[in-house]
């Protein structure tokens, strides 16, 4: 990603069929349908009679039918943007990360979790057919609008859990403010997306903490960091944080060499994140391979990496 103003197309917009919404919107105004395989099998045919063939060994050689079941989140989302406004696009390890918890469907089943940097909600809203309580979080009133349009466009049985989109600003205290009508204030202004009271109580019983996407520039991965082990502190309870990148290249003329500057500086976060105490905990950090099942469509390069963060007790 560029820090001009230039805008910025991802991917993800490129690959997938895109519909122009009926009402005018100055920044979103597409939607995109992501269909997602939830099963495959494997079934038996209705070849019988003559169609029945044998092996070598004189055994049916029965033929088998593959179903595949497929599901589908339809996002609103924009068609290009300068750097503010990226979170209006849907990014592949977002896509990466939706597939993850498709494939570990027990371990989400009835959790409780916080998206940072959650965008236009894909992950959160993929989340939420397994968690029982799913914050998504990010910061500005389009791009927290546009996200709430897709949970109510998506998130409409009432059995299952509907995201609840709320501001968390890296660079701002949450809990602090003056109260109104239940509402936390935050920065002296009032919104929708300010946080309730009992709301803030229960991040200090998260089991998962996701983000994607969230690593493109130097200023905001240390603020990311910074919140991210405050909220960590806060969590009693919590197991994981799992955190989708993509490593974005670049040649240098300054390096003459190919480099990401933002991931080395990711890669430094996560080691001074290591070296770390909170409370009576250290925090394990490791990669995980991306061999698990694709369920979005997208291109599952290798520059695209899931990291996990586990909290360890400290042994006495
Ligand atoms: C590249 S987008 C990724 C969006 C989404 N997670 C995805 O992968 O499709 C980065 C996200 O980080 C959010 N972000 C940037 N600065 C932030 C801040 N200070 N506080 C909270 N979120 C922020 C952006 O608004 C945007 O939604």
């Amino acid at each position: 990603m560029t820090s001009s103003g230039a805008v910025i197309l991802s991917d993800v917009h490129v690959n997938h069929k895109h519909q122009q919404l009926d009402c005018i919107k100055p920044l979103s105004g597409y939607v995109t349908r992501f269909e997602y395989i939830i099963a495959d099998a494997e079934v038996q045919g209705d070849h019988v009679g003559s169609d029945v063939h044998t092996d070598v060994d004189g055994d049916y050689d029965v033929k088998r039918k593959k179903i595949v079941c497929k599901d589908c989140i339809i996002i609103e989302h924009s068609l290009g943007t300068e750097l503010k406004y990226v979170g209006l696009q849907v990014w592949q390890a977002a896509l990466l990360l939706c597939d993850f918890i498709l494939d570990n469907c027990n371990t989400f089943k009835g959790c409780c979790c916080l998206e940072l940097g959650g965008g236009v909600g894909l992950a959160s809203i993929t989340l939420a057919t397994l968690a029982d309580t799913v914050f998504c979080t990010d910061v500005g009133r389009q791009i927290l609008e546009t996200c709430q349009n897709n949970v109510e466009r998506n998130c409409v049985n009432e059995k299952k859990c509907k995201p609840i989109v709320r501001e968390l600003d890296w660079f701002k205290q949450q809990h602090q403010g003056s109260e109104k009508t239940g509402d936390l204030e935050i920065a002296g202004t009032s919104n929708r997306f300010y946080w309730k009271k009992h709301e803030l109580s229960i991040l200090s019983r998260l089991d998962f903490i996701i983000a994607a996407d969230v690593i493109y520039d130097n200023t905001l991965t240390e603020a990311f960091f910074n919140k991210l082990f405050e909220v960590m502190c806060g969590s009693e309870c919590l197991k994981a944080v799992y955190i989708a990148t993509e490593k974005r290249l670049n040649f240098t003329l300054e390096d003459l060499d190919v480099t990401c500057k933002e991931y080395d500086f990711f890669r430094a976060c996560m080691n001074e994140l290591a070296s770390k105490i909170a409370k009576e905990n250290t925090f394990k950090i490791e990669q995980i391979p991306i061999e698990f099942k694709q369920r979005f469509s997208y291109q599952r390069t290798k520059q695209l990496e899931l990291w996990k963060i586990q909290p360890v007790k400290v042994s006495a």
